[in-house]
């Protein structure tokens, strides 16, 4: 199966002394689940935060649909073709979690006539939300 997403030689290092990933080389399928585990301090956030165009890629490559992530906008990447959750979350605490979810939508520019009628759609697609 051809793959949707791929890492090629990708390493990343924060403060360029401590290599956190060193040449992950992966493959991801479309309409495949994976589990990405590790001891804690293994790397999987780092490097599901560069899968989702939050950390600079510094050494190596991802591709999305075949194309170079760094050669992409961004932007819209993160906005329509990657979704992240948070393992510190990063909702504004202030916001209703439909009021977090409307947010998002309005910053995507959506023409959705009913932001909070979709969000509440999308929430309850979680299992574990209750509305
Ligand atoms: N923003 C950051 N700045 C500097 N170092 C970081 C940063 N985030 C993570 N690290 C370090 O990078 C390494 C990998 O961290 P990461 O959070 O990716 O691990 P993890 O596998 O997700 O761990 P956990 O299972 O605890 O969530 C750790 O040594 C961590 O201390
Ligand atoms: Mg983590």
């Amino acid at each position: 199966m051809k793959s949707i997403l791929k890492t090629t030689n990708l390493s990343f290092s924060y403060d360029k002394i401590h290599p956190v990933l060193q040449d992950i080389n992966l493959e991801f399928s479309k309409g495949v689940v994976y589990v990405i585990f590790g001891k804690s301090g293994a790397g999987k956030s780092t490097l599901l935060s560069l899968i989702a165009g939050l950390e600079k890629i510094e050494a190596g490559c991802i591709f999305y649909q075949d194309k170079d992530l760094a050669r992409c906008n961004l932007d819209y990447y993160r906005s329509h073709d990657i979704g992240i959750v948070f393992q510190a979350y990063n909702l504004l605490p202030q916001l209703t979690a439909i009021e977090n979810v409307v947010l998002s939508i309005e910053l995507n520019h959506s023409k959705e006539k009913n932001k909070e009628e979709k969000a509440k759609a999308l929430l309850k697609k979680l299992v574990f939300v209750r509305i």
